[in-house]
């Protein structure tokens, strides 16, 4: 909220669209909790038809004028997120796309369609999301508001390259996130620092939690929900970025590197669990 409004943006996005993945709790709640108080539409995502009501009412109350629409979407599932993109699609109009949905930890195990599960849910639904709502992000894009999309990433990718002969993290004991790298591609990625009070962190062995915030430097750098969420709704709102980073056009164009081709192939509905190549 402070983002807001140090931006000076209360209530002055009436009329803008924001979609943003993951608002059942944590960092994407305080993110649709900050950008409904600008006035904007929100279409928000979760897998809980009795949370999204809930969350929907509570969004509501800060009596300012946009929508507040809950969206199903289940990550884990290509029909899914496809569904949750043409219900969408009834809009005419997309300003500002979030990908803040996210797990960690998981028990190590496959998606239905044989994706191994970050990778699908961080990763390939988000990159399937994009693909599905890149065109209406570019046609509202204007000279004065340039569309922008926005992933939140992590440091985890910094222990390894893509490991393109291991997608589904067969060949190693432990998960990790390693595909986030891919998702910064386009847009603009924010890393929200380190927050230990999201459900992100429900399946993390208590020992590293513990062991994390034992080291000073580690512990001083800790935030709250709120706080974590600010690098995104910065990276949303902020006058200082209009006009800057990759456009859309671009991100768009850029289309020739590896990582790409390989996650179109990938969303691909021929594509079930064939995700490895060598
Ligand atoms: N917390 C941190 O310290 C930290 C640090 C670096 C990066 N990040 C990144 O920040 C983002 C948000 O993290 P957070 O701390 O807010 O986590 P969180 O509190 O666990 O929230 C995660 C959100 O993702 C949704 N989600 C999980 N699995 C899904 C699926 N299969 N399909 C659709 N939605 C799904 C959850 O919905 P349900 O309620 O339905 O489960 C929830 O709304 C993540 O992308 C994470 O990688 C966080």
């Amino acid at each position: 909220m402070k983002i807001v409004r140090d931006q000076n943006m209360d209530g002055k996005l009436t009329g803008k669209v924001f979609f943003i993945t993951g608002c059942t709790s944590g960092l994407g709640l305080e993110t649709a909790r900050a950008i409904h108080a600008t006035g904007a539409d929100i279409y928000f995502t979760g897998r809980d038809a009795q949370k999204g009501k809930e969350i929907r009412e509570a969004l509501l109350r800060d009596g300012k004028p946009g929508k507040a629409e809950y969206v199903e979407m289940h990550l884990d599932s290509l029909g899914s997120v496809r569904a949750a993109a043409t219900e969408f699609l009834r809009s005419d109009k997309l300003n500002v796309l979030i990908c803040s949905a996210g797990v960690r930890c998981c028990l190590k195990g496959k998606t239905k369609d044989g994706f191994e599960l970050h990778f699908r849910i961080k990763h390939l639904g988000h990159f399937a999301l994009f693909q599905a709502l890149k065109d209406i992000l570019i046609a509202s894009s204007t000279a004065s508001f340039h569309s922008r999309f926005i992933s939140l990433s992590a440091s985890g990718h910094r222990q390894s390259g893509i490991r393109f002969d291991d997608i589904h993290f067969d060949k190693i004991e432990k998960n990790t996130s390693l595909f986030l790298a891919m998702r910064s591609l386009h847009g603009l990625a924010v890393h929200p620092g380190g927050i230990t009070g999201t459900s992100l962190n429900c399946l993390t062995p208590a020992d590293q939690i513990t062991a994390l915030v034992a080291i000073p430097d580690a512990a001083i750098c800790l935030k709250s929900a709120e706080q974590g969420a600010a690098t995104t709704v910065w990276a949303a709102i902020a006058k200082e970025l209009e006009g800057k980073g990759k456009d859309t056009q671009r991100i768009v164009r850029k289309a020739a590197s590896r990582p790409w081709e390989e996650s179109l192939r990938m969303i691909s509905p021929d594509t079930k669990g064939e995700a490895n190549v060598s």
